[in-house]
């Protein structure tokens, strides 16, 4: 694989930490975008090839500047959307606050870093977009009322884009991981009880899911498809 820049959000923590270390390992130089400038600051202690990127996927304009400001008139191969968040809400506790902010990040983000980098994608020629969904998409998971909602959105998305970006020889593509092992997840303290309940008998490592979004961001003849890395708890 010759040398190829990409762009990873919800870098500075989890799956998304994951897939920044899977590409650096790999020879990529990355951009790595996150609201959380802490964390962010130490991942750039990995070296010239990481570029961090503090801004927040809800503001569009704030990730056009910083990424055109982070590439610096350099071609990007892809493009990887883990920021998320997933507080849990029910029927009888979601307010519309939470609503905006659960889609805001989810499904704006989505859409506001793809926007963003489609000039850039174009300039490379084409490329990969890969976007976090989630096994909550198409299963339900109790008290993830509006969370599903928004990663059954991003599924819909990953397909309608897939066909809109396919004359720029760009594929869209979304994993659905099921239970993993992330700082995110950790704080819910349900993991090991989980895990119990799921065929292969544990919950995935971050890595384990880096892997997939890292072939799906190799451009090919695959697109508008979800991946589900679940262990078995979910099949489509
Ligand atoms: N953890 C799981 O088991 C699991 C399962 C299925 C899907 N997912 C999805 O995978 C993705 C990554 O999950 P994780 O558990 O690794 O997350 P995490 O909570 O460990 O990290 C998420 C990162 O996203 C960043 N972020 C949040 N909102 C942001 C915003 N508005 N702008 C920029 N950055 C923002 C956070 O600062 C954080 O660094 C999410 O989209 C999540 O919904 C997670």
């Amino acid at each position: 694989m010759s040398a190829r820049t990409v762009v990873v959000t919800g870098a500075a923590s989890g799956m998304g930490r994951a897939v920044v270390e899977r590409f650096l390992a790999g020879g990529s130089r990355v951009v790595a975008l996150d609201r959380d400038a802490t964390p962010l600051a130490e991942l750039a202690d990995a070296g010239p090839d990481l570029v961090p990127l503090v801004a927040d996927v809800v503001d569009r304009a704030a990730v056009e500047d910083g990424l055109a400001a982070a590439l610096d008139g350099a071609p990007l191969n892809a493009v990887v959307n883990a920021a998320g968040i997933y507080p849990p809400t029910t029927l009888a506790d979601y307010t519309a606050e939470l609503h905006e902010r659960v889609f805001g990040v989810n499904v704006l983000g989505t859409l506001n870093v793809t926007a963003a980098a489609l000039p850039h994608l174009r300039a490379a020629g084409g490329g990969a977009v890969v976007n976090f969904a989630s096994v909550d998409a198409f299963a339900v998971s109790p008290g993830q009322l509006l969370y599903s909602a928004s990663k059954a959105a991003v599924l819909a998305l990953t397909r309608s884009l897939a066909i809109e970006l396919a004359p720029d020889r760009v594929v869209v593509n979304a994993v659905a991981p099921g239970w993993v092992d992330t700082p995110g997840n950790a704080a819910t303290g349900r993991m090991a009880a989980v895990a119990e309940g799921i065929p292969l008998g544990r919950v995935a490592q971050p890595d384990e899911v880096a892997l997939w979004v890292e072939r799906l961001a190799e451009p090919g003849y695959v697109t508008g498809e979800t991946v589900v890395i679940a262990g078995g708890s979910a099949m489509r």
